[in-house]
This record gives C-alpha cells, structure tokens and sequence, in this order.
C-alpha cells in the first residue's frame, strides 16, 4: 500500500484570458500523489496536461481549489514563498531539456544544489557524480550538452533533477524528442527512482504507449479527470523514507 501523499489536488481549477478569449484549462480536479508510484497523466493535446502539471509545481497559480505540496498550501502563495517550496520538494524534467548550453554535464548538475547550499565543495562533487552514475553518464561529465545526443541531454536534465532530491518530480513529456528505444530507457530511469528512491514520479504525455509502464494512469479530457487506472507497473506498495 502507498500511504505516504506527496500532493493533493482539491477542486482545482485554472481559467486563462477573460471574455471572448477565456479559456477553462483545469475544471475542477481531484487528485492525490502518493511516494513511490510512478503516475502517468495522458490525454489529448490541449486537455489541460502541461496546466495540471504546472500548478501542480507552483510554476502558474491555479485560479481556485487547494493544492497541498508536502504540507504546504499553494493557492494564495507568494513568489517567494512558492519558490521555496519549490525549492524544498519538487523538480521539473522538461521534454526539450532546458540544460545551459555553456555549462558542461556535470556544471549543469552541480548548478543547482551550488546555489541551494546543498553542501561543500567535496559534498557537491561526491553528489554530482552520483547523479550522473545513477543515469549512467559518468564518462560524459565533461561534455557540454551540444556534444551529446537528446538522449544523453535528457539522462543529464534528469540527474540534475534528482541531484535536488525531489520528493516530487515532474516531467513533461520527457521522452517527446526521443526515439522509441532511447525513450524507454529515460522511463526505466524514472521508474526506478520512484521504486527505490520513494520520489513521486508524474509523466505527462498524449503518447499512450508510454502509459504500460506507469503504476497508475490519469486521463484528462478536456480539463477534467476522465478516469484513473491502476497501470501494469507494478503492484502498490508500503513505502518507508
Ligand atoms: N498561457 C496560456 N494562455 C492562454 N491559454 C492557455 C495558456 N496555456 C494553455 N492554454 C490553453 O489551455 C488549454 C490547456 O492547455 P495545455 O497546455 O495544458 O494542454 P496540454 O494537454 O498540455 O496539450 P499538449 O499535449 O499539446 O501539450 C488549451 O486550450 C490551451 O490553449
Ligand atoms: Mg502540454
């Protein structure tokens, strides 16, 4: 059993424009996340994925409902205040990346938990390389993001994520620019840091090939949630951390 929640969405809903222009992204959503699944959240472009995940990660405010991220309220949230509780539980993997193209792997890691003050120099280096091991880079700490396939820049864009210790990490569709082989592995990745890191790991994607891999898939249709399913991951499980 999954008892620890990570996230909780309650009536959420987000309107963008006014009048003419007013769009309806979320229509009220349920949800809650739990340590150590791997969710896939799939529906048709433009069903309100990238907004669900987005609020979800304190990057746009949610027009009404509550969302609760590790205890912490984020409807009504300042800047800062979300920053920081961004900060202290969740990361972002994007589908193009978003690595800083003048900085090599291991400074694209490194950047973060630098400014964070996660720790001395010899900590900072001992996390980074961890980081790059756990997606299996090691030897291509040196290359700059250009000198490396889309593949490896995602592998690098997700040990800079976890070199933060997310307790929630949201990727948006993180295998979007990849072929089909290189895209499994990138998921295998994900789902093994949800297993044996206990992280709450949500995809979002409108690939459902991707979905077979998930231990519980959320379809979303036109802002609302269409249907939750326990996906064929694996079975739920108790979590300790
Ligand atoms: N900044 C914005 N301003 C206005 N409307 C927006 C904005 N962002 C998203 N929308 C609208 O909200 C709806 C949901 O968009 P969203 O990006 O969440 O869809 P999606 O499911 O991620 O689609 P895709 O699979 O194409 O990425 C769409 O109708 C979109 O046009
Ligand atoms: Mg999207």
């Amino acid at each position: 059993m999954l008892t620890e929640t990570i996230a909780t969405l309650s009536d959420v809903t987000k309107v963008y424009g006014e009048g003419e222009a007013k769009v309806e992204a979320l229509k009220g959503v349920d949800l809650e996340f739990f340590a150590g699944e791997l969710v896939v959240i799939l529906g048709p472009s433009g069903s309100g994925k990238t907004t669900l995940l987005n609020v979800l990660g304190g990057i746009e405010a949610a027009t009404s409902g509550s969302i609760v991220v590790g205890g912490e309220e984020l409807v009504g949230r300042s800047a800062e205040q979300l920053a920081t509780i961004r900060r202290d539980n969740l990361a972002f993997v994007f589908q193009f990346y978003n690595l800083i193209p003048t900085l090599t792997a291991a400074e694209n890691v490194r950047i973060i938990p630098e400014l964070t003050h996660k720790g001395s120099g010899s900590e900072l280096t001992e996390l980074v390389a961890a980081a790059l091991a756990s997606v299996g880079l090691t030897d291509r700490e040196n290359n700059f993001p250009g000198q490396m396939s889309g593949g490896q820049q995602q592998r690098v864009a997700i040990a800079r994520a976890l070199a933060t210790k997310p307790h929630l990490l949201l990727c948006d569709e993180p295998t979007g620019a990849l072929d089909l082989a290189t895209g499994r592995q990138v998921l295998e990745l994900l789902q093994s840091t949800a297993q044996t890191d206990g992280r709450c790991v949500v995809v979002v994607t409108h690939n459902s090939g991707i979905a077979t891999m998930a231990d519980r898939v959320i379809r979303v249709h036109e802002g609302k949630i269409a249907g939750v399913e326990e996906g064929e991951g694996r079975p739920a499980r108790e979590v300790n951390w």
